[in-house]
């Protein structure tokens, strides 16, 4: 297994913090707000009302009937998604392993599009599948198309891994994008897992879910949670939806893995989820907020030319083309080292997400930090 890149490069900057020197930190994958507090009210409530013991494995009824009454808000074709087909877990990362370990095994090729979250290699690869990337098209911001995805697949091609939007790039594929590859999948009979974990961080236009393209869900597991829209990376809820002999495997294995996610958590998520209108009041704020500073990094941008980068539609990135630096093997680790030294900036490498000649930034942080960060990227870049 490999070390986390993420973690490798907040470790460095961690050290390099330590020394006095101070970092502008934009490797992190989280937002930089607190829980709202009516969510962290919930929470301290269920507590002191008893939510202090194991739960049902597969989560309470309330936070799986909340899920599926959420999921039905997006008009999903076909029958309303029920609680049946809810299970909930201890992070959208521990849902799509779950996902993974059920759906794929020995022999089975599994389609990543690149670049991709680092941790689906991993995930695929602990099921003792087979991961196939698929690069996307640099002149459609990295995406793949349907077309791409058939032309890497083989006999043994099980299924999919989808991401919109896309972690590490902001790239948000569109209704006819996502209807495309839903089709192709069904035909092929492969299983298509659909990780929504940023789908309410989306500046253009609304980033769409499988539920409302897909005409059935029979090979549909999609996964979100709270972690990114919500502020609550800390709590650890994530859930899926999918067909209910999956639903029933993926509760099997989690109860002999990890049990029920934490109790007071699931409690915080279903005032998250249940309080809808509440919740969307804080989710909007923060969503105008990471637009500004989205805005606000673009426009920094806009002063250096050269610099190329995938337009970010979604999520807190920006992914930025480094190829060709300083002769480098590896551009974006040559970079992820030069401008943490020279410029004091902290970012990912891009060979985590498997394309090396490209980096990530976060702009989930203050508008001034992740202009400043980002100016230096670009001065380091052109320089
Ligand atoms: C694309 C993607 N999926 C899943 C996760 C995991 O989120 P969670 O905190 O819900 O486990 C992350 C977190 O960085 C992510 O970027």
């Amino acid at each position: 297994m490999k070390e986390s890149a993420t973690l490798a490069v907040a470790a460095k900057a961690r050290a390099l913090k330590a020394q006095g020197i101070p970092v502008i930190d934009l490797g992190a994958g989280e937002p930089d707000f607190d829980t709202p507090a009516f969510i962290r009210d919930a929470a301290a409530a269920a507590i002191e009302a008893g939510a202090t013991r194991y739960t049902n494995t597969e989560g309470i009824l309330p936070l799986r009937e909340a899920i599926a009454a959420d999921a039905n808000r997006v008009q999903v074709q076909g029958v309303p998604v029920t609680p049946a087909e809810v299970v909930v877990s201890n992070g959208s990362k521990q849902s799509l392993y779950n996902a993974v370990v059920c759906c794929f095994g020995p022999g089975d090729d599994v389609l990543i599009p690149i670049p991709s979250w680092t941790s689906y290699f991993e995930m695929v690869e602990l099921a003792r599948a087979n991961a196939v990337p698929v690069l996307g098209d640099a002149a459609n911001s990295l995406k793949v198309t349907a077309d791409m995805l058939e032309a890497a697949a083989t006999p043994a091609t099980k299924g999919l891994m989808l991401n919109s939007p896309s972690n590490p790039t902001g790239a948000v594929y569109s209704r006819d994008e996502l209807a495309a590859i839903l089709a192709l999948a069904s035909a092929k009979g492969w299983w298509v897992i659909a990780d929504e974990i940023y789908m309410r961080i989306a500046y253009e236009e609304r980033a769409q879910s499988v539920l409302e393209i897909a005409p059935s869900r029979d090979n549909l597991i999609v996964i979100n949670g709270v972690a990114k829209a919500y502020a609550m990376t800390g709590w650890r809820i994530g859930w899926s939806i999918a067909p209910v002999a999956v639903s029933k495997a993926m509760t099997n294995f989690q109860g002999h893995t990890t049990s029920n996610a934490a109790a007071v958590s699931q409690h915080a998520a279903l005032a998250a989820i249940a309080q809808h209108e509440r919740a969307n009041v804080e989710v909007e704020a923060m969503v105008a907020a990471f637009r500004k500073r989205r805005d606000a990094v673009v426009a920094a941008l806009s002063a250096f030319p050269s610099v190329q980068y995938v337009h970010p539609a979604g999520a807190f990135y920006i992914y930025v083309n480094v190829e060709g630096f300083r002769g480098a093997a590896d551009p974006g680790a040559a970079f992820a080292a030069a401008v943490l030294e020279e410029y004091q900036v902290a970012i990912v490498p891009g060979s985590a997400f498997g394309t090396p000649n490209w980096i990530r930034a976060s702009y989930a942080t203050t508008a001034s930090i992740a202009v400043e960060g980002l100016t230096r990227i670009a001065t380091c870049l052109t320089a």
